[in-house]
C-alpha cells in the first residue's frame, strides 16, 4: 500500500517559488520511485500578498496548516517591506504558533564541494546544530522607553523557560543518540558573562544528560569560541545544541564552511506535530527570476522532510542524487553552478 502525505507548500518571496518548484520536481521523482504520493496545497503567504491585503497571515493559517503532514517553505523576505514585518509576521509566527521548538541544522560537506576552510574536507565538516526555535531573544519581549528623545531606552528580552531549555536539550540527546556517530553533544552558550539564562541551560544540560543519557559525552562551549572553532576544528563537533539566537548566528557560519546558503538546509521541527522545511538562505531578491539560484537547499529541505516523516530510503536516496550532482558543479553559488536553477534540479531528479 502506499503512502500518502499532505503537504503545505509555501514559495513566498524572490527566489523562494523557484527554488520550491525544484524540490517538488525531486519529490515527484521520489513519489514514482518509492511509491510514495504526496498532495499538496499551496499558500501564497508572503510580501506580495502582505503589499496586496496588509496582511502577514490570515487568521485561519495556523488552524488550517495543522491539518498538513508537512510544510515546505520557500523564503520569507521582500525588498519593499520594512524588515521585520514579515519576518516576525509570517516566519517567526508560524515558527511560535506550531511550536516548532527546534531548529534543526546539519552542517554537512559534502565531497568535491568547496570550503573556504583550509585543510578541511567532509572528514571533517559534518555535524548537526540543535538551535532553540521559540524562546530566547526572539520572543519580543521588551519595549521602548522615551523613544525618540534623548533619554531613550530601549531593552529586548531573553526569555529561556526551564521546560523550552529541556525539551530541546532532550532532543538534542536523543539526536545525537540517534545519530550515532561520536555521542557527543556540545552545548554552546556565554556561561561566563549570561549567567542567569546560561546558567539554566547549563544546569538542566547535565541533570538531564547525567539521569537520562549516560551514554552521551556532554561538552560545554562559548559561543565566541565556537566560531572560531567552527572554522579551526570542525571536525571536533557531532551535535551542537544552543538557544534561538547564536544558533541562528553560527549556522550561518555553519552554512559557509559546508559550502555556502546554497547548499544548507533546516527543518523547523514540533516532534509532536507539524513541521517545516525550509533552505536556510534568505529569498535573495537580486537573483529573482533568473534562473541562477541554487536550488540543493531547498532540495537538501525536501529530503529532511522526508526523514522526519519517516521515509529514510527516500530521503537518502534523495541525499545521494544531491552527492552525485554536486559532482559536476565547479560552485555552490548563485550564477556560477555552470548550470541554471532548472537544471541543478533535472540533475538530481535525473539521479533518483
Ligand atoms: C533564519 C533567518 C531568520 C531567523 C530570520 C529571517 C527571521 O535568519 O531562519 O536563520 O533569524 O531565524
Ligand atoms: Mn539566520
Amino acid at each position: 500500500m502506499s503512502k500518502s502525505y499532505k503537504i503545505a507548500v509555501i514559495g513566498g518571496d524572490g527566489t523562494g517559488p523557484e527554488v520550491v518548484a525544484e524540490g517538488l520536481k525531486v519529490l515527484s521523482a521520489v513519489s514514482n520511485k518509492f511509491q510514495i504520493k504526496f498532495d499538496y496545497t499551496n499558500f501564497d503567504f508572503g510580501g506580495e500578498r502582505y503589499k496586496r491585503t496588509g496582511e502577514t497571515l490570515p487568521e485561519s493559517a495556523v488552524s488550517e496548516l495543522k491539518k498538513f503532514d508537512a510544510i515546505y517553505l520557500g523564503a520569507i523576505g521582500h525588498p519593499d517591506v520594512k524588515p521585520g514585518i514579515l519576518e516576525k509576521g509570517i516566519l517567526l509566527a508560524l515558527r511560535f504558533a506550531l511550536d516548532q521548538y527546534i531548529n534543526l541544522r546539519p552542517v554537512k560537506l559534502f565531497p568535491n564541494v568547496w570550503t573556504p576552510v583550509k585543510d578541511k574536507g567532509p572528514e571533517e565538516i559534518d555535524f548537526v546544530v540543535v538551535r532553540e526555535n521559540t524562546e530566547g531573544l526572539y520572543v519580543g519581549t521588551g519595549g521602548y522607553l522615551k523613544k525618540g528623545t534623548p533619554d531613550e531606552v530601549a531593552t529586548q528580552v531573553s526569555i529561556n523557560t526551564r521546560k523550552g531549555v529541556e525539551r530541546c536539550l532532550r532532543y538534542a540527546f536523543e539526536y545525537t543518540r540517534k545519530r550515532n556517530k561520536r555521542k557527543q553533544l556540545t552545548l554552546v552558550g556565554k556561561t561566563n558573562v549570561l549567567t542567569y539564562a546560561f546558567d539554566l541551560w547549563e544546569r538542566a544540560f547535565h541533570e538531564v544528560g547525567q539521569k537520562d543519557f549516560p551514554d552521551i559525552k556532554r561538552e560545554y562551549a562559548h559561543v565566541d569560541a565556537t566560531c572560531m572553532w567552527f572554522v579551526k576544528n570542525p571536525e571536533w563537533f557531532d551535535v551542537v545544541v544552543t538557544d534561538n539566537l547564536f544558533g541562528d548566528i553560527i549556522t550561518d557560519l555553519g552554512a559557509m564552511i559546508q559550502g555556502g546558503m546554497g547548499i544548507a538546509a533546516g527543518g523547523n521541527i514540533n516532534p509532536e506535530g507539524v513541521s517545516m522545511f525550509e533552505p536556510i538562505g534568505g529569498s535573495a531578491p537580486k537573483y529573482t527570476g533568473k534562473n541562477v539560484i541554487n536550488p540543493l537547499a531547498a532540495i537538501g529541505a525536501a529530503q529532511m522532510m522526508l526523514e522526519t516523516l519517516g521515509e529514510s530510503k527516500a530521503a537518502n536516496a534523495i541525499e545521494q542524487a544531491i552527492i552525485k550532482t554536486v559532482q559536476k558543479m565547479p560552485s555552490q553559488a548563485a550564477g556560477k553552478m555552470g548550470m541554471s536553477t532548472t537544471e541543478v534540479g533535472d540533475a538530481v531528479a535525473g539521479c533518483i
